[in-house]
């Protein structure tokens, strides 16, 4: 992909200083850079109880717990790294706008990562669709605010989506993504620290 070749909504966070990565940055620039997304915007909280990298490094160490690949542990890092790109979801968020964070993000880190690390991160939100459509009682479990922004994204999948989501490749890893996404966000739970889950990430960089 070339710059010019990104998505509209890319186009417009990829010249921001914090992510003026090129499109052929090397892998330790892309690294450093998503160090830096975290600790200049992981302590926005948008409305739960955990700020940003706290909610990552749950998600993360939750799947490291199940036993997940390095890309599921990776993919839970990273799923929510597009409200982050996004600039200024908190506001986003107060004037129910959907910032679309899973294909800002997803779109970013195709270009460094595969698809067993974007996909389920593109596929996320599509994930919670899916369960409040076939899930009882996954609906009453959200949090406030992903049931706030549920109806942004679409509210719950008809039969006929969920169907269509069924049979995708990564559907099964975007679901165990989400599952991860409403369990983390716990207040004063330990994890590893950052260092930690970017090593993991630094494995799964597609070689250069
Ligand atoms: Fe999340």
């Amino acid at each position: 992909m070339s710059g010019g070749g990104a998505p509209a909504n890319l186009r417009s966070v990829i010249n921001q200083p914090e992510v003026a990565v090129t499109m052929h940055a090397d892998s330790s620039s892309v690294l450093a850079t998503i160090e830096r997304l975290y600790t200049a915007h992981g302590t926005l909280v948008y409305g739960e109880q955990v700020n940003q990298i706290q909610h990552a490094m749950q998600c993360a160490s939750l799947a490291q717990a199940s036993g997940s690949t390095d890309a599921m542990v990776a993919a839970a890092m990273l799923h929510d790294i597009g409200h982050m790109l996004h600039g200024d979801a908190a506001t986003a968020l107060d004037t129910g706008e959907d910032d679309r964070h899973e294909s800002l993000g997803a779109d970013w880190l195709a270009r460094w990562f595969g698809d067993d690390v974007v996909q389920p991160v593109a596929l996320h939100v599509q994930a919670k669709r899916y369960l409040c459509a076939r899930d009882p009682g996954y609906l009453e479990g959200l949090s406030r605010v992903s049931t706030r922004t549920l109806h942004l994204q679409g509210g719950p999948m008809q039969p006929a989506e969920a169907e269509a989501f069924e049979r995708l490749p990564h559907a099964r890893n975007a679901i165990d993504l989400r599952r991860w996404d409403d369990l983390g966000k716990k207040a004063d739970c330990e994890t590893a620290p950052l260092s930690h889950f970017m090593t993991v990430i630094e494995r799964c960089l597609l070689p250069a």
